[in-house]
């Protein structure tokens, strides 16, 4: 019997990569995102070999920011599931708001909290009696950031979104530490996606309608953001996690130096971090 996983934000990206892996893989996999369009056109991406599409792979609609529907797309996933259970939850929807604090608005940080933290835990708290069912194993799989260990100037409330993450996962693991559910984090650092291309009229208007100090800074790195890894090298350390009996806790994902900046972090001294990353952007 394969085992059943939902995917959020499963329409491009990481998630859509993690959706035609964990399928290939074995899996039956619920992929949920708003663009029902796009979450179909994986069938098209699914190795011709997988036979039966469409049970092992169910695409659903789904915005995170209205939990008022969540009971009956679970209930929907509970009946189409095999054995009617839930093994996996990846959660993985979300955007960056870009902009310094200064120039972003109290609604444009609420709605950054609300699809990349709110959503997740609504969600999560929604299919965890799902997957508690008979104590049988399961993974929660959450898609935090190199910026959920590091905050960046110029993406602060993307930054504040995924530190709550991380508080909120890592009590996740420690509650359900005594049951069969394994809780993981996934810290990636750039990952080649749409997540830029979403974010880029927002850096327009804030340079264009808005005049911001930070103007020139935007143009000069927000831009221009390094291309990073393929979201397929994410996806095999999602499976990985997802299928190892003895998954990671967290697995920090990018470059030797990314990977090793992020842990010798805690040794440097606070004034001399934050004044070297303020001196790029003034
Ligand atoms: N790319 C990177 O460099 C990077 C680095 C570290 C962490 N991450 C994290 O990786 C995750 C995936 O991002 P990505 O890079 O793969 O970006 P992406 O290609 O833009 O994918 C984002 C996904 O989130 C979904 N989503 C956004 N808002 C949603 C909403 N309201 N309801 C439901 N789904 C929603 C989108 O689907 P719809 O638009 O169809 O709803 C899309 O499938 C995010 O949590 C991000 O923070 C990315």
């Amino acid at each position: 019997m394969r085992k059943s996983i939902i995917v959020t934000g499963a329409s491009s990206g990481i998630g859509k990569a993690t959706v035609i892996k964990l399928v290939e893989s074995g899996y039956q996999v619920f992929g949920l995102a708003r663009r029902y369009d796009s979450l179909t056109s994986i069938y098209s991406d699914l190795a011709s070999s997988i036979e039966n599409k469409e049970n092992q792979y169910v695409a659903m609609q789904c915005d995170i920011t209205k939990p008022e529907r969540f009971d009956d797309i679970i209930k929907d996933i509970s009946s189409k599931a095999q054995g009617n259970t839930i093994y996996g939850l990846v959660n993985n929807a979300g955007y960056v708001e870009p902009g310094a604090i200064e120039d972003i608005t109290i609604q444009d940080i609420r709605k950054q909290f609300e699809i990349n933290f709110f959503g997740l835990v609504e969600l999560t708290k929604k299919v965890l009696p799902f997957m508690m069912l008979d104590n049988s194993q399961g993974r929660i799989v959450n898609i935090s950031s190199v910026s959920g260990l590091i905050s960046l100037p110029l993406i602060g409330a993307y930054s504040a979104s995924k530190y709550a993450l991380e508080a909120l996962t890592d009590a996740l693991r420690m509650e359900l530490w005594n049951t069969n559910i394994k809780v993981i984090t996934i810290n990636p650092g750039f990952v080649n996606t749409n997540i830029n291309t979403v974010s880029k009229p927002k850096l327009d208007n804030l340079i264009e309608k808005r005049s911001s100090r930070f103007s020139k800074t935007y143009r000069k790195y927000m831009y221009n953001v390094p291309k990073g890894l393929p979201s397929d090298s994410v996806a095999d350390i999602i499976l990985n996690a997802i299928s190892s009996p003895k998954p990671k806790t967290r697995y920090i994902i990018g470059s030797t130096a990314l990977k090793l900046g992020v842990r010798m972090k805690k040794f440097v001294p606070d004034r001399i971090f934050f004044s070297q990353v303020a001196k790029r952007i003034h």
